[in-house]
C-alpha cells in the first residue's frame, strides 16, 4: 500500500510536470483556458482572483506555482526542481493574475535549494534565487502551528478539472482544515503527518488544488489580518474527490529549515 502511494504520488509529480513542460512550449497554446469547457474556473472550483489580490504568487516555467519569501527567493515543492545547485533554467513569472499580460514580471532563476534530504515523502519545500528582486510584496510563512487549522485559501495556474489544461488566469479556492488522523484515514502511510497538512471538503470534495499548481501557497490570515502562508500544495489523490483531501507541506515544520536555506542564497 505505502509503496503504492508513494509511486503514485511520483507518478503523479512526474506527469504535471511532463504535462506542463509539454504545454509550456513555445508556439504551443498554452496557459489557454478551453472557452468549451465546462464554466467552472479552476484550482478544482475556484474562482478568479483578481489583480493585485494575491502579489506574492509566481508561476515557474516548469509548470508549477510558487510565493515570493522574499523579493529574490520563491518559495515552492521539492518535486517541482530537480534538486540543488546553479540552475539558470527556471523562469518565475510574477506580478499578474493573466500569464499572458504584457506588464507580467518575468525573471530567470539563478540557484536551487530542494529540500535536505527529500526523498518523495514529505519535506516538499524547495527555494529559488532569482536574478534580480522583483519589486513586489512577500508572503510571511507560519513558524508555528497556531495557524494549522480554520480555512485557507489556495491559488494557481494549474488544471481546473482533473485531467484538465493550465490556466492562463490566477484562479484562488477556499478548502478547510482536515486534521491528520482524518487525513490519514484517507491515505494511510503515505501521509507523514508531521509534515504535511490536508486540507478540502472531505465528504463532498468538488474544491481542491490540481496538477499544475503544485509548489503554490496555501494561505490564511493570522490574528493581525495579514496573509500568512501554512501550506505548499504537493499532492492528492485525483483533484478534488470526495474522501481525498489535498496534501500541503506543513510551512511551519520547515520555517527553521526554510529561512537557514534562504540564508545560504544570501537571504
Ligand atoms: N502534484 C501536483 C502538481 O505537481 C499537485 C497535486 C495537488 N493535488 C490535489 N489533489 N490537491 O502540480
Amino acid at each position: 500500500m505505502l509503496t503504492y502511494f508513494k509511486a503514485f504520488r511520483r507518478t503523479l509529480a512526474v506527469a504535471a510536470v511532463a504535462l506542463a513542460a509539454f504545454s509550456l512550449q513555445p508556439g504551443s497554446a498554452q496557459a489557454q483556458s478551453d472557452p468549451t469547457a465546462e464554466p467552472s474556473p479552476g484550482v478544482v472550483g475556484g474562482t478568479r482572483a483578481t489583480q493585485g489580490e494575491f502579489p506574492w504568487m509566481v508561476r515557474l516555467s516548469m509548470g508549477c506555482g510558487g510565493a515570493l519569501y522574499t523579493q529574490q527567493i520563491v518559495l515552492t515543492a521539492a518535486h517541482c526542481v530537480d534538486g540543488s545547485g546553479p540552475n539558470t533554467s527556471i523562469t518565475a513569472t510574477a506580478g499578474v493574475v493573466d500569464l499572458q499580460s504584457s506588464q507580467a514580471v518575468k525573471v530567470k532563476s539563478t540557484q536551487v535549494v530542494q529540500a535536505p534530504g527529500y526523498d518523495g515523502s514529505g519535506k516538499d519545500w524547495a527555494l529559488i534565487k532569482l536574478a534580480k528582486p522583483v519589486n513586489l510584496p512577500t508572503l510571511k510563512i507560519a513558524d508555528n502551528t497556531a495557524y494549522n487549522n480554520g480555512t485557507f485559501t489556495v491559488a494557481g495556474w494549474g488544471a481546473a478539472t482533473e485531467g484538465g489544461s493550465q490556466q492562463r488566469y490566477l484562479l484562488k479556492a477556499n478548502v478547510p482544515y482536515v486534521d491528520d488522523a482524518t487525513c490519514q484515514k484517507a491515505y494511510g502511510s503515505a501521509l507523514t503527518p508531521g509534515d504535511e497538512i490536508c486540507a478540502g471538503y472531505l465528504a463532498q470534495g468538488g474544491v481542491d488544488t490540481c496538477q499544475g499548481d503544485s509548489g503554490g501557497p496555501m494561505f490564511r490570515k493570522d490574528n493581525a489580518g495579514a496573509w500568512i502562508q501554512v501550506g505548499i500544495v504537493s499532492w492528492g489523490e485525483g483533484c478534488a474527490r470526495p474522501g481525498y483531501p489535498g496534501v500541503y507541506s506543513e510551512v511551519s515544520t520547515f520555517a527553521a529549515n526554510i529561512r537557514t536555506a534562504a540564508a545560504s542564497l544570501g537571504g
